[in-house]
């Protein structure tokens, strides 16, 4: 499914001062390709995946994914469409503390109805491929930051999605460790052939994308 944002702002305002997060933005993420987004701190890329995931409007322009103009959709058609068609793993580690690993990384599953048998066998394998199965069993606030990195990152490889979003899929990891991340995320590339687009600072990704997008200051200032 293609990404094309044409004309994509948004501004936020806090105590009476505007912070502009992405200025007047047109991209075109191409179908079935892996994108990368680089750009320094605070130049926009999670605002650009927020929205992108439909989690987010923008102040102006339009989003279509797949020829669906996700701006025009209620909030409703964009829950359904999110849901069918994207998995989205944020940059923030949202998990449910109390819940074990193991039954955090298999509730997308879950929640599409997929036997409880299936469903954590496949989250065992994700864990594993991830090199966290050790943590399987324990309760998520248990885990260390990378280690909960890895959960997130379990919980949205778990399904098929047309479009793969992932937000610093390898903060706060080793480069052993990240290498092997990225090779689980190609695994699933090659395996379903999502639209890839990963945001990161993390320079192993650079040969990894099809196409390349620079931000700096909610402006994009390289592509190709
Ligand atoms: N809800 C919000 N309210 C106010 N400002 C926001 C909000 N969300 C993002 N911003 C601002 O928008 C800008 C872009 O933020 P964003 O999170 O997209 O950066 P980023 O490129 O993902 O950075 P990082 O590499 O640190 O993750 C920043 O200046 C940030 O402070
Ligand atoms: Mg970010």
């Amino acid at each position: 499914m293609e990404v094309v944002l044409e004309g994509v702002s948004r501004r936020f305002v806090l105590k009476n001062r505007a912070v502009v997060a992405l200025r007047d933005v047109s991209l075109r993420f191409p179908s079935g390709g892996v994108s990368i987004v680089f750009g320094p701190s605070g130049s926009g890329k999670s605002v650009m995946l927020n929205l992108i995931a439909g989690l987010d409007r923008p102040d102006e322009g339009s989003i279509s994914i797949g020829g669906n103009v996700i701006t025009a959709m209620s909030w409703p058609e964009l829950n359904m469409f999110r849901r069918r068609h994207i998995s989205y793993c944020m940059q923030r580690n949202v998990l449910i503390p109390r819940l074990k690993v193991g039954l955090n990384i298999a509730l997308p599953l879950l929640i599409r109805g997929v036997d409880r048998g299936e469903a954590l066998e496949k989250a065992r394998d994700l864990a594993e491929a991830l090199g966290i199965g050790y943590t399987f069993d324990r309760a998520a606030y248990t885990l260390s930051g990378g280690e909960q990195r890895r959960a997130v990152l379990a919980r949205s490889l778990t399904y098929r999605a047309d479009l793969l979003l992932l937000d610093e899929p390898t903060s706060n990891l080793d480069e052993e460790t990240a290498e092997r991340v990225r090779d689980v995320i190609m695994d699933y590339y090659r395996e379903y052939g999502p639209t890839l687009i990963v945001a990161t600072h993390d320079p192993g990704f650079m040969d990894m994308g099809d196409y390349r997008v620079r931000l700096v200051e909610g402006r994009v200032v390289e592509q190709g």
